[in-house]
C-alpha cells in the first residue's frame, strides 16, 4: 500500500474528558511522521456534510486539559444509512484521506466497522466514552474522569445525609452497565450499589442495608446506575420507600457533570497513548480495528469483537464493595 498522506480525525457519541487530548494525540503523531490531519467535525455528520478543517500543530495547543471536544460530536442517525456512508465516503475521496481515526463509544464503532466492509479507506478507532462498556479495553478514555467527578459530588452528598440521618440514592450514568456505579460505589463507600446486570435488587435493600441500620448509621448512601432495571434513582427509591418509612429518603440524579470537566492524569496519558498508537497503526496498514489498554499495553482489537462481544463488569469489585460496607 503506498504511504499514508492524510487522515481524518472524528469525535463521536457523548463527548468524553481526554477525547482533546486524543485529538492532540493523533494530530502530532500524524504531523511527527510528515502525515497531514483534516479534522472532522461534528463526528459523522460532519464527514456527510464536509466539515472538514486542516489541523496543525498549534491547532491542538492548550487543549490536553480541557473537557469536552475541539472538534464537536453528535449521535448520527444518516450515517446508518447506506445513502450516508456514501456521501461521507465521497468527501473523503474528495479529500483524498488515505485513513480516518473514530474517538468514540460502540455505536461510533459500529458505523465505522460497516464503512470499512464498504469502502476502502481504513479506519481506527479510540475507545472514548465515560461509560467504559467497550469490550476489548480495560479502560475507555473518560472513564476515570467522570469516576473522579462522582466520588466528589457522593462525597459532598454524604456530609448532609449524615447532618441529617437520611437515605439518599443516588444516580449515576453509565447506560446499560453498571462500570461507574461499582467502582465509583467501592471509592465512595455506598452501602449498596445498584446495576442493570443485576434485576430485581430493591427487595434485597432491606438485608444489604440490616447491619447497618442495627448500629445506627448516620447516612446511607445507594449507587444506582442510571439503566438500572426498577427506573434509575427515582424509580428505585419510590418503590423502596415503604421499606424504609423511618427513613427520609432523597434523591440525586448527577446527570451531565460526569461528563465534563478537566481530564484525570489517567485519561490524559491513555488518550496520549491511544492517539499515538491508532496513527502507527494506519501506518502499519491496519483498519476496522480499535486501540486499547489490556493489562496496561496497548493492544489493536477488530471492531467486529469490540462492537460484538460483551464486557464484563468487575464482579469482584462489587463483592468488595459490598464486603466493606458493612
Ligand atoms: O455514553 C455516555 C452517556 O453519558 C451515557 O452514560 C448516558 O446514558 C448517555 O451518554 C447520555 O446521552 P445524552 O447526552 O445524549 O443524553
Amino acid at each position: 500500500m503506498a504511504k499514508i498522506k492524510r487522515i481524518g480525525v472524528l469525535s463521536s457519541g457523548g463527548d468524553a474528558p481526554g477525547m482533546n487530548a486524543a485529538i492532540r494525540a493523533v494530530t502530532r503523531t500524524a504531523i511527527y511522521n510528515g502525515i497531514e490531519v483534516i479534522g472532522i467535525r461534528h463526528g459523522y455528520q460532519g464527514m456527510i456534510n464536509g466539515y472538514f478543517k486542516l489541523l496543525k500543530t498549534f491547532n491542538v495547543s492548550d487543549i490536553i486539559q480541557r473537557g469536552g471536544t475541539i472538534l464537536k460530536t453528535a449521535r448520527c442517525e444518516e450515517f446508518k444509512t447506506p445513502e450516508g456512508r456514501k456521501k461521507a465516503y465521497n468527501n473523503l475521496k474528495d479529500r483524498r484521506l488515505d485513513g480516518v481515526v473514530v474517538i468514540g463509544g460502540d455505536g461510533s464503532f459500529t458505523g465505522a466497522r460497516i464503512f470499512n466492509e464498504e469502502y476502502d479507506i481504513p479506519f481506527i478507532g479510540i475507545p472514548g466514552t465515560i461509560d467504559n462498556d467497550i469490550y476489548g479495553t480495560d479502560y475507555t478514555i473518560g472513564y476515570d474522569t467522570a469516576l473522579n467527578t462522582v466520588i466528589e459530588a457522593v462525597d459532598k452528598i454524604r456530609d448532609t445525609a449524615s447532618a441529617h440521618n437520611r437515605l439518599f440514592f443516588i444516580e449515576v450514568m453509565g447506560a446499560e452497565a453498571g462500570f461507574i456505579a461499582i467502582r465509583s460505589g467501592l471509592a465512595c463507600g455506598a452501602e449498596a450499589i445498584i446495576i442493570p446486570e443485576i434485576k430485581n435488587q430493591v427487595k434485597k435493600l432491606r438485608s444489604f442495608l440490616e447491619e447497618g441500620f442495627k448500629r445506627k448509621k448516620s447516612s446511607n448512601i445507594i449507587i444506582v446506575a442510571e439503566g438500572a432495571d426498577e427506573g434509575g434513582a427515582f424509580g428505585v427509591a419510590k418503590k423502596a420507600k415503604k421499606d424504609f418509612q423511618d427513613y427520609s429518603v432523597r434523591v440525586t440524579v448527577l446527570g451531565h457533570i460526569q461528563r465534563g470537566g478537566s481530564p484525570s492524569v489517567y485519561d490524559r496519558v491513555t488518550a496520549s497513548r491511544l492517539g499515538y498508537a491508532a496513527v502507527e497503526a494506519l501506518m502499519d496498514d491496519q483498519k476496522s480495528a480499535m486501540v486499547g489498554l489490556q493489562n496496561n499495553e496497548v493492544v489493536l482489537v477488530p471492531f467486529r469483537k469490540a462492537v460484538k462481544l460483551h464486557k464484563e463488569v468487575n464482579w469482584e469489585l462489587l463483592e468488595i464493595a459490598n464486603i466493606l460496607s458493612v
